[in-house]
């Protein structure tokens, strides 16, 4: 049976200005998968998050998504995307975290039309999932940065998309609640079936929820499940570049 991928990037190469920053990644991401990615840095593991949005355009090759050329893919409530640092990018924001969760349903409803009983169900399912919900009234401007950041990932999951894409997710967030994240990350993939795609540094943290590893450091220097069984040297060289930063 043909499985058609999710993400699909092919001979990608970019650059800023004239630095080339990614230099012929290939990666293919089919449904369910889920990838942690790793590497230093500025090793351009940001930069690839956005190509595959298609908030950048590669210099040379392609990324699809969902089989649409990354930067003319339109349904974007597909896709749920946390940044990185999207908590410094939002201080002060004057809303309630159930009012910041439901503007994750936009991408459903459309901008200017009101939301409805079942906007306001998931937006409260989702403040259940990051373990907010008796904070669900409260100004955003008023939650720690930790709490904070479970407000991104709730507004991320409100519109149910299929493929989750997370920047550094766990950064800034107690012990505790990076526990909640993980599971809610496991229920997602397993349970949701939603293809996850995560940035972070804290390997082990995210090793039993991902099925994929991929080390990134401009080009891809190790990749779990495409790498040639009698390419041992290789696969041993990249690992200690995995190791070298965990
Ligand atoms: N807007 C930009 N203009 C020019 N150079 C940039 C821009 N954004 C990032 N860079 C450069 O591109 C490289 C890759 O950046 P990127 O943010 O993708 O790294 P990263 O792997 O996500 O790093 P980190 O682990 O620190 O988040 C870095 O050298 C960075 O300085
Ligand atoms: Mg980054």
């Amino acid at each position: 049976m043909n499985i058609s991928p999710v993400i699909e990037i092919k001979n990608v190469t970019f650059k800023y200005s004239c630095h080339p920053i990614l230099e012929n990644i290939n990666l293919t991401i089919y449904p369910g998968d889920s990838i942690g990615i790793t590497g230093p840095n500025g090793a351009g593991k940001s930069t690839l998050l956005k190509l595959v949005l298609g908030k950048l355009k590669p210099v040379k090759g392609q990324v699809k998504l969902f089989g649409k050329p990354a930067d003319k893919f339109t349904e974007m409530y597909r896709i749920g995307y946390v940044p990185q640092n999207v908590t410094a990018f939002n201080q002060g924001f004057p809303t309630t975290v159930m009012e910041a969760v439901l503007a994750g349903r936009i991408a459903v409803r459309g901008l200017f039309k009101t939301f409805n009983n079942e906007d306001y169900t998931r937006a409260e399912e989702a403040i259940k999932r990051v373990g907010l919900y008796p904070l669900k009234n409260r100004s955003l401007s008023e939650l720690s940065g930790g709490q904070q950041q479970r407000v991104f990932i709730a507004r991320a999951i409100v519109s149910n998309p299929d493929l989750l894409i997370l920047d550094e997710p766990t950064v800034g967030i107690d012990v505790q609640a990076q526990s909640i994240l993980i599971q809610t990350l496991r229920d997602l993939n397993y349970k949701d079936g939603i293809t996850l795609l995560i940035v972070s540094h804290e390997l082990e943290l995210i090793s039993p929820i991902i099925n994929r590893q991929v080390c990134l450091d401009r080009k891809i220097c190790y990749c779990s499940s495409c790498m040639a069984e009698n390419d041992a040297d290789k696969v041993i060289n990249c690992r200690k570049s995995v190791w070298a930063y965990q």
